[in-house]
């Protein structure tokens, strides 16, 4: 067992977040991984509470962390923007995480029907860089843009990842997502990067497909994708969808990487805060405890990761599990299954 002591940065934030966030902690630890973690109390509540969002500050003692995990953020009294822009952007944008991994697997007891893939979505840039604003603002002349921003160096050091996860994959299949036949400025940016840096990947299999008919893909035969690279906003789209065709949301968990490791990385479930079902113990905590695995996975502490993966796997035992237990029952049988 490997004996570092890794230094995690919590944010259990609003509404389930905490819940599942306390389960995903307990199953990372009693797979025998040593785990020291700060708590940062940040979210919806915090920010009703005395107005923080999240500091630059806060940020700084960040980058010194291993990892941070999160639940989620979000309450429906805060108006919309102001912790999705203020602290979860911030996050991703200051902490440089550029690539949003997010895997969905589904063990169906039909071989056809298994599915395994991968969205590698960009998270510092596209439509969510904030770009864009008000001109005349609440007036009937009112203007408003929202551009996008895509550039070469951000467009490309998320293919090049995209590229090397495939490579490391049996299929070794890579699929671009995107619009390139209505978004032909920065559609076609993608596909030209894509396509160069593709040369450089011979033994890596490749295809396009735009991102509504990837829609139907998802839905009717998911099981053609290995690899999927997509830009910010289709990749937040594809990925919910990608949860409600392998089990439901509450299984899906991705990473937010900073490949380059120049700081910490954060893992968090795809879920919301899910504020109708808070404090009624009905969350599914296994996205948290998955985002916690992929974590470990990051962490070099692989070993563990495989157990906590396989723990969740089971797809009979879970199916009845997640129906009649609790999060923290769900939690405990996966802990117990290690
Ligand atoms: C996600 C979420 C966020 C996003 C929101 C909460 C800002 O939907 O992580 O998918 O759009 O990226
Ligand atoms: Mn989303």
């Amino acid at each position: 067992m490997n004996q570092t002591t890794h230094r995690v940065g919590v944010v259990g934030g609003d509404g389930i977040g905490p819940e599942v966030i306390a389960e995903a902690l307990k199953v990372a630890r009693a797979a025998g991984v040593d785990l020291s973690t700060v708590d940062y109390d940040l979210g919806g509540a915090r920010y009703l509470r005395d107005g923080t969002v999240l500091t630059d500050e806060i940020v700084d003692e960040w980058r010194g962390l291993d990892a941070i995990l999160l639940g989620a953020v979000g309450t429906p009294e805060v108006p919309p923007g102001v912790i999705e822009r203020g602290l979860l952007l911030k996050m991703r944008f200051d902490l440089d995480l550029y690539v949003n991994q997010r895997p969905f697997t589904l063990a169906a007891t039909d071989p056809d029907r298994q599915l395994d893939f991968i969205v590698i979505r960009e998270n510092t840039e596209g439509t969510y860089a904030g770009e864009g604003g008000f001109l005349r603002k609440g007036t009937p002349n009112e203007i408003a843009t929202q551009g996008s921003v895509n550039t070469r160096f951000g467009v490309e050091r998320c293919v090049r990842y995209a590229f090397e996860l495939a490579q490391s994959r049996p299929r070794k299949h890579l699929t671009l997502v995107h619009k390139t036949n209505v978004l032909t400025f920065a559609g076609d940016l993608w596909q030209r990067t894509f396509d160069e840096v593709a040369v450089e990947y011979p033994d890596v299999d490749t295809a396009y497909n735009h991102v509504d008919a990837a829609c139907i893909y998802f839905v009717e035969s998911p099981q053609r994708y290995d690899v999927i690279v997509t830009d910010n906003l289709f990749g937040d789209i594809l990925t919910d969808l990608g949860g409600a065709v392998s089990g439901g949301i509450g299984f899906a968990s991705s990473g937010n990487l900073n490949p380059d490791r120049t700081g910490p990385s954060m893992f968090e479930p795809v879920h919301g805060s899910a504020p109708d079902i808070a404090g009624t113990g009905k969350a599914n905590p296994i996205a948290a405890i998955l985002s916690a695995a992929m974590m470990l996975d990051f962490l070099g502490e692989s070993d563990a990761a495989a157990r906590i993966r396989k723990a969740c796997a089971d797809p009979t035992a879970l199916a009845d599990t997640t129906a009649a237990f609790s999060t923290e029952d769900i939690g405990d049988a996966v802990a117990a299954r290690l």
